[in-house]
């Protein structure tokens, strides 16, 4: 894909997006910046970036391959993603199969519960409101998505959590919960934006059942960016590695 990379759109806590010379493509830039709570907690941790973009370049990948609309376009060099313009809806959307985080403090349910199903919150993506929890009604009265759209993004977001339920398990990785941020693209289509990485998602080694995610800078503990290295190297293949020309 040959674009123009211009000046940036925006920059948010962990990316920037820029403008290309085609309207509709943005490059998505991974800064090594990582906040925790609204922001209150920050750090830069040298690769973050890095390992997050190919990360989620992977599993936008696979999620295509299972017929996912994504914004995946390419990921021209490690920490830099070409990727649809969306015009993005303001809902973190939240799939939990396991308890964990802040459901099990405002909620009584137990830590390590298993959802069957799985649960899905969402949540008003605002850090001036403190991203309160939406419902329905709230959603169509704020006008941020229609009926039609909140039941895609409900039916996307089981599908997705199916796909890489089984993708994760294969790699030796438990999928215990994750955000998505969803986006309609130029034609009105709903496709998943933003980022799939350990940066929004809780990835449990299989065998250890430890944290290989944000948990880790949350509990400010050491080996953040070691715990997303293993990450990218639990999931790429040897093709991916070579044509990203990735050094693990
Ligand atoms: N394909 C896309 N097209 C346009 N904007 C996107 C796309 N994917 C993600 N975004 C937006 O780009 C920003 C990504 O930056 P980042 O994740 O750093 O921001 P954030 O801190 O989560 O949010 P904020 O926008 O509140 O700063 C988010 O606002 C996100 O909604
Ligand atoms: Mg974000």
């Amino acid at each position: 894909m040959n674009v123009k990379i211009d000046g940036p759109l925006y920059s948010g806590k962990a990316k920037d997006v820029l403008m290309t010379d085609d309207p509709e493509i943005v490059a998505v830039r991974f800064r090594d910046d990582i906040t925790a709570g609204d922001g209150e907690k920050k750090d830069t941790l040298e690769m973050k970036g890095y390992y997050n973009s190919v990360i989620s370049a992977k599993i936008f990948e696979v999620l295509e391959e299972a017929g996912v609309p994504t914004q995946y376009l390419e990921l021209p060099e490690p920490g830099c993603m070409l990727a649809r313009k969306l015009d993005m809806i303001p809902i973190e959307v939240i799939l939990r199969n396991i308890a964990a985080g802040s459901i099990v403090r405002r909620f009584p349910f137990t830590e390590g519960q298993e959802f069957r199903p799985p649960i899905i919150q969402m949540d008003y993506k605002s850090d001036e409101h403190g991203d309160p929890m939406l419902n329905e009604d709230i959603i169509l009265a704020l006008g941020i998505a229609t009926r039609d759209e909140i039941s895609e993004i409900r039916r996307m977001t089981f599908k997705i959590n199916d796909v890489l339920v089984e993708f994760f398990r294969e790699k030796g990785i438990i999928l215990p919960d994750f955000k998505l941020e969803f986006g309609r693209d130029s034609s009105g289509r709903i496709r998943l934006g933003d980022e799939v990485s350990p940066d929004t998602c809780r990835l449990w080694d299989m065998e250890t059942g430890k944290p290989l995610d944000k948990d880790i800078f949350r509990r400010g503990e050491e080996g953040v960016v070691s715990a997303y290295r293993r990450v990218a190297e639990m999931i790429l293949d040897r093709e991916d590695t070579e044509r990203w020309n990735i050094k693990i």
